[in-house]
């Protein structure tokens, strides 16, 4: 089976981190045409310096990493330091990266791709606020046929909000741009913090990636050491979940989830409930459905996945 093509839309972030890893590792499955880096967690100066650090990780310097829109559509960048570190990829010490960055524009890489490659052979992967896919809907509309799939990481609806009480960060960033996606009629899966808080790094777990004995193995566990704080602190959970590496693993193994296809709208009117991902799960609304929506996860499969994959790096 041939590989599948895809772009990686990220703010590492070090669950950003360990999703690009994971596809990095993954050759076989996965075809990663590039890296387009959008303002989130930190601003896009970090989050592109982050993305070619994980790639120098990863012993791929080649990866093609892109900058993109370095502010939401309509509001003030909000990031998250106070989750991720000052620098976004705290906890192990990484060297400053040597591969260039792309002059392309990551929403001009994202259309110029889906415009010359075959229709519905790409699909993108957003790991951070959709600002990017947003943008590149908007200023080429035409592309929209042209995507396979979206697959990513935002939202929540029985786990409700982490960043405030109704909104998942991803989707609080640039709610205007979640709110474009979801109604683009593109085929869209959602791994939400539903799913994703249910993929959390115990210490055995995280012991298993030390164990590698390799500079990946051991950057992925200091990583994972370090982002888990919040978490812990906050929800009082066993280790840190590992979001967009949900995404990652949901391409190369779909058989370890289960969700509904349901509707899923944002809320982008209310102070209160800003970035709320409203998702009919009980189909108690005649509203259209338009994405897979993930609740379930095989945590244990999902981290031999991700230990065996990253032992070859
Ligand atoms: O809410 C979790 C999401 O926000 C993850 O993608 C994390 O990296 C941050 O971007
Ligand atoms: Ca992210």
């Amino acid at each position: 089976m041939t590989a599948r093509k895809i772009i990686i839309d990220t703010d590492p972030g070090q669950d950003d981190a360990v999703a690009i890893l994971l596809a990095l590792a993954s050759p076989e499955d996965l075809d990663v045409l590039g890296l387009t880096c959008v303002a989130g967690n930190v601003p896009l100066d970090l989050t592109t310096r982050n993305a070619r650090i994980v790639c120098e990780l990863a012993g791929k310097p080649d990866t093609r990493v892109f900058a993109g829109c370095d502010a939401p559509l309509q509001r003030k960048l909000i990031t998250a330091e106070h989750v991720h570190g000052k620098t976004g990829l705290d906890g192990p010490v990484l060297p400053e990266p040597t591969m260039p960055l792309q002059d392309q524009h990551a929403v001009d890489f994202i259309i110029d791709t889906l415009r010359s490659e075959p229709e519905g052979t790409i699909t993108l992967c957003p790991l951070g606020p959709l600002t990017n896919i947003a943008t590149a809907l908007q200023r080429a509309p035409d592309i929209g046929a042209r995507v396979q799939e979206i697959v990513l990481m935002g939202g929540a609806y029985f786990e409700v909000g982490n960043i405030t009480p109704t909104a998942e960060f991803n989707i609080y960033v640039d709610p205007e741009a979640a709110d474009i996606v979801f109604k683009s009629g593109i085929a869209i899966t959602v791994l939400p913090l539903d799913v994703t808080h249910q993929a959390l790094v115990t210490s055995a777990r995280n012991d298993a990636f030390r164990a590698l004995g390799t500079k990946v193995g051991t950057a992925v566990a200091q990583m994972t050491d370090f982002f888990e704080r919040f978490d812990i602190e906050k929800y009082g959970s066993q280790g840190a979940p590992l979001h967009d590496p949900c995404v990652t693993a949901y391409l190369i193994a779909p058989h370890l989830f289960s969700g509904r296809f349901i509707n899923v709208e944002i809320e982008t009117q209310s102070p209160l409930t800003l970035g709320m991902t409203v998702a009919d799960w009980w189909r108690v609304t005649d509203r259209k459905p338009n994405a897979t929506f993930i609740r379930e996860i095989d945590a244990d499969h999902f981290f031999a996945l991700l230990t065996e994959r990253l032992a070859r790096l």
